[in-house]
């Protein structure tokens, strides 16, 4: 292999240039062929994307992990709880029996790459706000449902309690696949994409408590406001989406009375509905795409997709919609040097940051991932 001398400490990578490590990339893609799959999320910088095999909205990538059969490494250009999706779903026991027992790798470039909402629950607090749900309602009608942005443990509670996780992408369906199974939904930890789902579903806004999971006493909730519930929101958000406001909307369609405002559903809810469309990042790329020339967009999600779809499509007229960078931080973190470093470790057969779910949690996350593939083939 072009590429199996003995790879360097991270520290070096950060000396090469860009032109360098783009070689050296393209060396390893070269010398694993088929057995690599380099997976971009959107918000990946351009010249990371540039080197992926892929791309994609979190759902596509998870459906990417699920569906390919040659690979034997996938390198996960996005957020830890991704690459674990991936992992999951890439080493589901069908899949292993397939290749004899064969894992397949999974590798974040940098473990720092992690997303501050994920972080918004834990399994303690989700555990102990089960538990105080069960004392005021019957929790055999309650249907929990976490939003793909969560840890594999908060993907295996869900999967344990017959839930299923969603993405931006299919918000919709999850909620009406648990309306026709309960009564109710614990949705977590994105409040704004479980209310603006929900709202758009009509279901009223004074049955929607926010679960504070800091408080102590049913999430800061009266008992009768949980008795009256449809969806119980988890006060979780994610901190680049909530700094679009109401106001950068009213300024650009003050300025443009033609502008079509098109926004990701973690924006919060007075964002969403002042916008015209509404969607992952995925259907955001989409609506661009499908738009004629002159079409004159406001675009409310991370600047690096917003900048990458400026660039894509100059026959528009594309705004970010706040005047603040609002970009992601820990998407950001994959650079060409971590690609590199993790690329070489991985063509040396002595691999870094591999995301490896434990097996328990693995089982009951899959179970949950499942639910979600199945309703939105
Ligand atoms: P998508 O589901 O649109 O890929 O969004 C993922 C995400 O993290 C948005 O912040
Ligand atoms: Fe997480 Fe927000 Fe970054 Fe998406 S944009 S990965 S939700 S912090």
């Amino acid at each position: 292999m072009a590429t199996a001398t003995k790879p360097e400490a991270f520290e070096h990578y950060r000396s090469l240039s860009d032109a360098e490590l783009i070689e050296r990339i393209g060396a390893v893609r070269s010398a694993m062929g088929e057995q690599l799959l380099i997976l971009g999320h959107h918000y990946q910088q351009d010249d990371v994307i540039a080197l992926s095999d892929l791309q994609g909205d979190s759902y596509q990538l998870a459906k990417l992990a699920a569906q390919d059969r040659d690979c034997n490494a996938i390198v996960f250009c996005g957020v830890h709880f991704m690459a674990e999706t991936a992992d999951i779903l890439a080493n589901r026991p069908e899949r292993l029996a397939e290749r004899g027992g064969r894992r397949v790798t999974v590798v974040l470039p940098d473990m720092a790459a992690g997303c501050s909402l994920a972080d918004m629950a834990d399994i303690d607090q989700v555990e102990e706000c089960w538990q105080q749900l069960g004392e005021t309602i019957d929790t055999s009608r309650l249907m929990p449902i976490t939003y793909v942005n969560s840890s594999a443990t908060l993907k295996a509670f869900v999967g344990r309690h017959g839930g299923l996780v969603c993405t931006s992408a299919n918000a919709r369906a999850a909620l009406e696949w648990a309306f026709a199974r309960a009564d109710r939904v614990l949705f977590f930890p994105d409040q704004h994409l479980a209310r603006n789902t929900a709202k758009a579903m009509g279901v009223p806004l004074d049955e929607m408590p926010l679960w504070d999971p800091r408080k102590p006493v049913l999430g800061g909730n009266s008992h009768d406001a949980i008795a009256r519930s449809r969806v119980i929101l988890w006060r979780g958000h994610c901190s680049v989406h909530q700094m679009f406001l109401p106001d950068h909307v009213a300024q650009f369609r003050a300025k443009y009375p033609d502008i079509k405002i098109l926004v990701h559903p973690e924006c919060m809810m007075e964002v969403v509905d002042l916008a015209d469309v509404v969607g992952s990042t995925g259907k955001i790329i989409e609506a661009v795409r499908q738009s004629p020339p002159g079409t004159r967009w406001a675009i409310g999600t991370e600047l690096h997709l917003v900048q990458r779809l400026k660039q894509n499509h100059p026959e528009q007229e594309i705004h970010f919609l706040s005047p603040m960078v609002c970009m992601c931080a820990t998407m950001y973190r994959i650079d060409l040097a971590h690609l590199c470093w993790s690329l070489e470790h991985l063509a040396t057969g002595a691999p870094v940051n591999v995301i490896r779910v434990d097996e328990e949690t693995a089982r009951w996350s899959l179970a949950a991932l499942q639910r979600m593939l199945e309703i939105s083939k």
